[in-house]
């Protein structure tokens, strides 16, 4: 037991150095050999025998619903929030530039959630408005513990996952994936004739503690089953991806954590009064256009590509666009329960421990605990990227 603990420490070690390079998607094209290329190297067979003794065993049964019940927004059915004279405006507690970096070959990413201008915003582990040319992607790698929430606004992206999912997003169109204990997938942007890139924002979410060894699942939810609003006059635009909106609700039980997204685009003149649940976690992030933030009295101007970070006291996000701007503002509005529990991340594995972020190595080399369906599995959309 003693000789499995120092052993673990050193692999925990060895990965953390290559982890700390390796903490997105787009860095796994290069990073997944190196793994099983380590893993390789520092595990020798008796101690993954030992290993798999003592491997906690899992529950295949899907998510008892008292396990869900708790997290799920405290008020009654078909009751909404709405927006009053006596609501208090949320103050904004920073707002930054998401900054463009190139991510290997054809990618680029502006990320905003998980870089040091915001880390510790439970339930949200990274925001990514990404895009990638044709000749780029993500072939075949695993996760665990989180969800993953994929917003396509322009081109395509396949997925593919080991369990036999396989569809294709256009725009407008999200997946909610949840890796729970173990999930292998590819996604692959579209190979654009005309070259022009895939768009689009990609959002990790944790999954609470008690969820995080649930049955992987995955859905797409399409542009035309998503509900929308109009308000203002119809000066403002609100698609209900997630959560709800002036009376709108939206489609159920797409994610585990509960997360709202909105979609919100403010013609010049027009504004909009957004109440959000009490004490979660919001930020909006702008794609296109400039839109003031806060009340009337006291406003912040937030440009394109940048992330207004909300203060989680307060009921309402209020938000304008100029009358004189010469163009729409549209934003991406996100909110979530903030989780009480530790985030303990090395790429593709965030989970609440050291010891827990070695088991999703371990069980991921040795194809147990969640990762049995890597065995022998490829996926053909990956296939053009294998090098
Ligand atoms: C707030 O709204 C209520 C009901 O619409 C109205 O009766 C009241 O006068 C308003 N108060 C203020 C300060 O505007
Ligand atoms: C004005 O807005 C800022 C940012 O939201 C906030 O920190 C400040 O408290 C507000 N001031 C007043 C007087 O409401």
């Amino acid at each position: 037991m003693r000789s499995f603990a120092s052993f673990t420490i050193a692999v925990i070690v060895g990965l953390c150095s290559i982890f700390l390079f390796c903490d997105h998607i787009l860095d796994l094209v290069a990073c997944s050999s190196s793994i099983s290329q380590l893993l390789d190297t520092i595990l020798d067979r008796n101690t993954l025998k030992e290993t798999q003794a003592e491997a906690h065993t899992t529950t295949t049964d899907p998510v008892p619903e008292h396990l869900l019940q708790s997290y799920k927004l405290d008020l009654p059915p078909d009751t909404f929030l709405y927006a009053t004279n006596m609501s208090v405006a949320r103050a904004i507690r920073k707002v930054f530039l998401a900054v463009e970096q190139a991510e290997g070959a054809g990618a680029r990413v502006r990320r905003s959630v998980g870089t040091p201008q915001l880390r510790n915003f439970s339930p949200f582990l990274m925001l990514d408005h990404f895009s990638v040319k044709p000749g780029a992607g993500f072939p075949d790698h695993p996760h665990r513990g989180q969800e993953t929430i994929t917003y396509l606004l322009e081109g395509a992206v396949d997925h593919e996952d080991f369990a036999g999912n396989k569809g294709t997003i256009g725009p407008g169109d999200l997946q909610f994936m949840t890796a729970g204990r173990g999930i292998m997938h590819a996604e692959m942007p579209a190979q654009n004739t005309d070259g022009s890139a895939n768009v689009g924002l990609q959002l990790w979410v944790d999954l609470p503690t008690r969820l995080k060894m649930c049955e992987p699942r995955y859905r797409d939810l399409r542009a035309d089953e998503i509900p929308s609003v109009d308000v203002d006059d119809n000066k403002v635009h609100v698609k209900v991806i997630s959560g709800q909106s002036h009376g709108i609700d939206s489609v159920k039980d797409l994610a585990y954590t509960p997360v709202w997204i909105l979609d919100v685009t403010v013609q010049p003149g027009g504004k909009v009064a957004q109440p959000l649940p009490a004490g979660w976690n919001a930020f909006a992030y702008v794609l296109e256009g400039q839109a003031l933030f806060g009340e009337a009295s006291n406003q912040t101007a937030v440009e394109q590509f940048n992330n207004v970070v909300f203060e989680p006291a307060g009921d309402v996000v209020y938000a304008e666009v100029d009358a004189g701007a010469e163009k729409s503002a549209r934003f991406v509005l996100i909110a979530g329960t903030p989780l009480d529990q530790k985030v303990v991340q090395y790429g593709p594995f965030v989970l609440n421990s050291q010891e827990e972020v070695y088991q999703a190595f371990m069980d991921y080399q040795t194809q147990t605990n969640g990762f049995e369906r890597a065995k022998g599995w490829e996926s053909e959309i990956g296939k053009s990227m294998v090098h």
